[in-house]
């Protein structure tokens, strides 16, 4: 694949949430000392990478995804110094770190909004999307007014604390207070941002989670003109960070990837996509419809069209990033599940692309409905601390008395935790560790290796090949079923698969990996 650097070939992402995997001061938010002592057990889980959300200073309205100053680590997660020892520790256990950048919006407290708000002109006036006049609101857009002395209104990207920064505008109706994307006024945003990605670079990350990646600029339908700026961006990182990677939440792998250049785009669960079918769909009376639930005899093709065709559209430009959910949604065990888990883990690691799984969902972790927390809303309850042990009333994420903790743990007696399950060879831990072992020992399973479906009937059955020889078959339903497939050399078994009169047997929610 063209540039790609090699390691994202094999890599396996952990989606780390700071506040709530490990507090390692006991002030009952997590850290990164805690994420440091936390580093074998992601390893040893069978993952090479990781993702962590947000760690920059920050007023924390948007659990951090509203930056006051991009070169400083978060008080609450330790200093610069603690950022590059996990860089390091990570790079000697052969893992690697991708931070979360947020291009499209800062804080209302960060210093390049405070001095674009001021009611006269200096180098940061044109940092920001204003109106030149208080008391307008042009459609389309959300505004903010009354908040400066400048005599505009300024434009939000997402939350009322998160002002849009200016990347310009690609079809301008209103030149009056628009700015074209190609005018050196609003040059000094995207320098601005790259400078941001190097100087965390220079100190030993690998990459960023590219946040709102397709928001930079505005009114451009086609999103020609914002892949047009992260192009740049990508041949500032081939000729300096040749190793660097930059995965987007774009949701769009062919205009991501193709157009924009990113390394990797994430398929979100925006409606008709992948994991949409896979895991969440149910149908208008809530019956779950998801290809991976039991009862739900979906067949897969629905599942399948649209990501076969962005895969082939996208393939060896870069990867589709298929993830086991994250912070913006609801848990996976909410809507499948643990036997179907299982089966959804051994589509999840057997899929091209890179794999990426959420802090606990390797454990199963539930969905704890509580009070919102820093912009959580329903979040929330995705975002609660890492379920270490079964020891209360902390479950071994902080020494803090429980009161302090960012948000409460699972307290419930059959919790999931990580250490009974990593003593237990039939847990949903090591299940997901002996998968994740595979893909690093079969070139076939990883990211850039074919993907062919070999079989996909109408009561459920689906098969695929990967690469040369190795094939994945799955029966998700309660029910037998029969491929037409022949099972070949298994590497993986779950449920059973047997042979019968020149057909498979599969028994009720079996998967197999094999070689032919
Ligand atoms: C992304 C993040 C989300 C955040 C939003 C605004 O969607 O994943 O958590 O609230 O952007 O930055």
């Amino acid at each position: 694949m063209n540039n790609m650097p090699r390691w994202f070939n094999d890599a396996i992402f952990y989606q780390v949430y700071p506040q709530s995997f490990c507090d390692g001061n006991g002030d009952g938010v997590g850290d990164f000392v805690g994420l440091i002592s936390k580093l074998d057990y992601i390893k040893q889980t069978g993952f090479n990478a990781l993702w962590i959300n947000p760690c920059f200073d920050s007023p924390f309205k948007d659990a951090g995804y509203d930056v006051r100053n991009y070169f400083k680590i978060a008080p609450r997660y330790g200093t610069e110094e603690d950022a590059r020892k996990l860089f390091e520790e990570a790079h000697k256990r052969g893992m690697r770190v991708l931070l979360d950048l947020v291009p499209g919006h800062t804080s209302d407290k960060c210093r390049w909004f405070v001095q674009s708000a001021k009611p006269y002109r200096n180098r940061y006036s044109d940092r920001y999307i204003w109106t030149n006049s208080g008391w307008a609101r042009p459609e389309g857009y959300n505004w903010v007014t009354g908040n400066a002395d400048r005599d505009g209104t300024y434009m939000l990207n997402f939350f009322l604390n998160q002002p849009a920064l200016n990347y310009g505008f690609n079809k301008i109706n209103d030149p009056s207070w628009q700015i074209s994307y190609k005018d050196k006024r609003v040059k000094p945003t995207l320098r601005a941002m790259m400078k941001v990605m190097r100087f965390w670079l220079d100190r030993g990350a690998d990459g960023f989670r590219v946040d709102m990646a397709d928001s930079l600029v505005k009114n451009d339908p086609d999103k020609s003109a914002t892949a047009s700026l992260w192009r740049k961006v990508r041949r500032m990182l081939d000729a300096h960070y040749p190793e660097a990677v930059i995965v987007s939440e774009w949701c769009n792998a062919p205009v991501a990837i193709n157009k924009a250049r990113f390394h990797g785009d994430f398929l979100l669960h925006h409606g008709d996509k992948l994991t949409d079918h896979a895991f969440y769909k149910r149908d208008e009376a809530g019956k779950s419809v998801a290809y991976f639930c039991k009862t739900a005899h979906a067949s897969a093709h629905d599942m399948l069209r649209r990501y076969v065709e962005e895969l082939q559209a996208t393939r060896n430009n870069g990867y589709i990033c298929v993830i086991s959910g994250n912070h913006d949604v609801v848990r996976l065990s909410e809507f499948l599940d643990e036997s179907e888990r299982r089966l959804a883990f051994v589509f999840l690691l057997t899929l091209p692309g890179a794999p990426f799984v959420y802090y606990g969902d390797e454990i199963g972790m539930r969905y704890i409905p509580q009070r919102s927390k820093e912009g959580g809303f329903h979040r929330t309850g995705s975002r609660t601390p890492m379920q270490w042990n079964d020891e209360l009333p902390n479950c071994g994420f902080s020494s803090a008395p429980a009161s302090k903790l960012y948000l409460d743990v699972d307290r419930r007696p059959d919790a999931p935790c990580a250490e009974r399950q990593m003593k237990d060879a039939s847990s949903l831990w090591s299940l997901v560790r002996e998968l994740a072992l595979l893909r690093h020992s079969r070139v076939d399973l990883q990211a850039e290796s074919d993907f062919a479906v070999e079989e996909c009937s109408d009561d459920g059955v689906l098969c695929y090949r990967r690469g040369e020889r190795t094939f994945v078959l799955f029966n998700p339903t309660d029910q037998e079923r029969e491929s037409t497939v022949l099972v070949g050399k298994k590497l993986f078994e779950l449920g059973s698969a047997t042979s019968n009169n020149g057909a498979t047997l599969l028994a009720p929610q079996t998967a197999v990996i094999f070689e032919k």
